[in-house]
């Protein structure tokens, strides 16, 4: 019997997921255009979020963003059993998972990927990325400050021994669709160039105050789903992903006016903006409210051609996860993890 819940049902109030729009992977498979994200921020617990996924599923939503560096797949495994208990199959889900960043070498992808599913009790998952192009040890809720002596920057050598076992995944069958995250276009370019299986997926931080132009349309470009992370601008997230820079898109004024017109969240604006741009938003929530009103604005009347002029006029170029705890003895700043020149930084 699960600790949170024990039941699953289908809300009458919620969408019915055969009307959320999908986009189309250049394998065919369509993923769901909204996904509910699963990183607490170190501020809600495991419980409150697999609960949150059950109350996701019944409200609609059929795609979760999973982790193993979240710590909670185990219980997020919970969830899935009880949704599919609740009647909902296997193959209209759709689950992602991660490669944590101490687990890039060649012995230990596959151990990995089996790990994150025994802990949410799947036979596969839809889709896992390498959730960092680096490798590193990074403790659980390290300070802003924390460097690991044995951080590397991106070898393109040494990732291709990684994603050579992603490949391997899938000729196992315990992984649908491979996929990058936290990339570049020039880092992407050497593995569309050297992968035997190119990614389906790119996930990267998308919001109207971090819009990506150019990474998104290469993206698009080459025939790789954009999935876009902290779609509202992860308004919740911990302390140490806090610059006194950073923006809220959330507060910028041509979101805020578009969303009185509405009647709805500016997070709401986000979410809807981000699924009729193109990208795959994965906004989090524990809030029933809340991540209801996400998966609802993806299916009524679409914002004007106006609104999404504004908003692409909006962008900040305001990168809000900059991961500077994966930097490597020498590195400058965080901007060396993102190629700002074009060139992959060593
Ligand atoms: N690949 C990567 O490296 C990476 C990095 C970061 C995140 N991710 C993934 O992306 C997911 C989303 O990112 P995120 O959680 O950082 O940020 P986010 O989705 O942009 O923001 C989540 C927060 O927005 C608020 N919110 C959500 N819906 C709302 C609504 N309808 N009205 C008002 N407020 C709303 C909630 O705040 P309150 O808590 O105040 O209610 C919630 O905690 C993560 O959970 C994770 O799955 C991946």
């Amino acid at each position: 019997m699960s600790r949170f819940s024990s039941s699953f049902t289908i809300a009458d109030d919620g969408v019915d997921p055969k009307q959320v729009p999908r986009r189309k992977l250049y394998t065919g498979a369509e993923i769901p255009a909204i996904g509910l994200g699963t990183f607490g921020s170190d501020k809600y617990t495991g419980e409150e979020i697999a609960a949150a996924v059950v109350g996701a599923a019944s409200v609609g939503y059929r795609h979760f963003d999973c982790a193993a560096v979240y710590g909670n797949e185990h219980l997020i495994g919970e969830s899935l059993e009880i949704i599919m208990k609740g009647g909902i199959k296997r193959e209209d889900l759709w689950i992602t998972s991660k490669l944590w960043n101490d687990k890039h070498g060649e012995k230990d992808v596959i151990p990995a990927c089996k790990k994150s599913l025994k802990d949410l009790r799947l036979d596969y998952l839809d889709l896992y990325l390498v959730h960092w192009p680096f490798p590193n040890h990074h403790p659980p809720g390290a300070p802003p400050g924390y460097r690991d002596p044995n951080s590397r920057p991106y070898i393109h050598e040494e990732y291709m021994t990684t994603w050579q076992q992603m490949e391997r995944l899938v000729e196992m069958g315990l992984v649908r669709h491979i996929g990058t995250s936290n990339m570049t276009i020039p880092k992407l370019k050497l593995v569309l160039r050297d992968a035997k299986i190119k990614p389906a997926c790119n996930q990267m931080e998308l919001h109207p105050h971090f819009q990506q132009p150019e990474l998104f349309r290469f993206c698009i470009d080459n025939d790789i789903v954009p999935v876009g992370f902290c779609p509202i601008g992860s308004p919740s997230r911990p302390e140490r992903d806090r610059t006194p820079e950073d923006t809220a898109a959330i507060e910028d004024p041509v979101i805020v006016r578009i969303a009185e017109r509405l009647g709805v969240h500016p997070a709401v604006v986000c979410v809807k903006w981000a699924v009729q741009r193109g990208q795959v938003p994965i906004p989090f929530s524990v809030r029933r409210a809340q991540y209801l009103s996400n998966i609802r604005c993806t299916i009524t009347e679409p914002l004007t051609e106006q609104d999404m002029k504004d908003i692409e006029g909006i962008d900040r170029n305001c990168r809000l996860i900059k991961g500077q705890v994966f930097l490597w003895e020498g590195a400058k700043s965080w901007e060396d993890l993102w190629d700002p020149d074009g060139v992959i930084a060593s």
